[in-house]
């Protein structure tokens, strides 16, 4: 069943001779059945490409407005990215730190088209994707599976595949359930288009079109602060205001690109300040407090739900 909490609902077709791997997925993805000639401008379907210069077999999200949509690691972007990016002193994997000189962890709680976790594996971090559009996540175990299967592959390269583990999930539920500690939780949620800007990228729109905005980062980031042991880094566009928690914590750093920040909630740093004061002495002004203002209970009641509250 798709996901509630993203604004749309777009359905997601399959034409009668789409090829095997569309034809498989069709009732996982609980895809409707379209007859050619009912094609029109925003209908998408789920159908495979072979892109110019290769033999490979896509698995790709189609429409006639965008075009084919599909993940490919190898080659396109991705591999520019990797080859170019910039390395360890990207801002996206400066925000991610270093656990005693070690790489920490990273659990991608919005995957989407796998780009950035894969800039992270690339560069040897361990990453667990969580995507919870089945239509997103059909895409990205498809482009998984074909580089794991790419023959002639160094083991380098196969390594970083191995390093990507991908899970269909909802994360705030996949992250509050999880039994394994979680070193970092990283987030990048849709934000509602800006009608001024620039045409966001082929990818992006395909995602704005079939998923819409995730009107339910504040719980994701409130699972994600309680859960996280090392740090919690959300990726927001320059300029926009930080997601809010329940807990009214902001976050203790940030590292910046020309269009991008990334907020960083340092677990550490976050219980050093709140260290400051101790449980007993909360209890004491409580108990004044209780004699005085309403408004104050109310806070001092918050800030015992707080997750670093020991
Ligand atoms: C902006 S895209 C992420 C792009 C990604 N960082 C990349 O490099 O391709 C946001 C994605 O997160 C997913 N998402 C948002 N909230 C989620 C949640 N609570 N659980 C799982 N996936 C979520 C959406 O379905 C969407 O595919």
């Amino acid at each position: 069943m798709r996901s509630m909490s993203s604004a749309e609902n777009t359905t997601l077709f399959i034409k009668a001779n789409a090829c095997t791997k569309a034809q498989q997925l069709k009732e996982t993805l609980e895809l409707k059945e379209l007859p050619d000639d009912l094609l029109h401008d925003n209908l998408f379907w789920l159908d495979c490409i072979t892109p110019k210069k290769t033999d490979l077999n896509c698995l790709a999200i189609c429409s006639l407005q965008q075009g084919p949509v599909f993940i490919d690691f190898l080659a396109g972007k991705k591999a520019h990215r990797r080859q170019f990016g910039g390395g360890m002193g990207q801002p996206l994997v400066r925000a991610m730190g270093k656990i005693d000189n070690r790489l920490p962890r990273i659990v991608d709680a919005t995957a989407g088209m796998g780009s950035d976790s894969f800039v992270l594996a690339s560069l040897g971090f361990d990453v667990t994707l969580l995507e919870r559009s089945p239509y997103v996540s059909a895409l990205l175990a498809d482009a998984l599976q074909r580089a794991l299967e790419t023959a002639g592959l160094d083991s380098q390269t196969l390594a970083i595949f191995q390093r990507m583990h991908l899970h269909n999930t909802d994360s705030a539920d996949f992250i509050a359930n999880c039994p394994d500690k979680i070193e970092v939780v990283y987030m990048d949620p849709m934000y509602p288009e800006k009608k001024k800007k620039a045409a966001a990228k082929k990818e992006m729109q395909l995602l704005q079109h079939i998923i819409g905005p995730d009107m339910d980062s504040e719980r994701l980031l409130n699972e994600a602060l309680k859960k996280a042991s090392y740090r919690v880094v959300v990726k927001r566009p320059k300029g926009a205001p930080v997601i809010a928690n329940q807990f009214n914590i902001a976050p203790t750093s940030a590292v910046s690109s020309p269009n991008t920040r990334y907020d960083i909630y340092s677990i550490d740093a976050l219980k050093q300040k709140l260290s400051i004061c101790n449980k007993r002495q909360a209890i004491k002004s409580f108990n004044l407090a209780c004699l005085h203002s309403r408004s104050i209970i109310v806070s001092i009641n918050n800030l015992d739900k707080h997750p670093y509250w020991k």
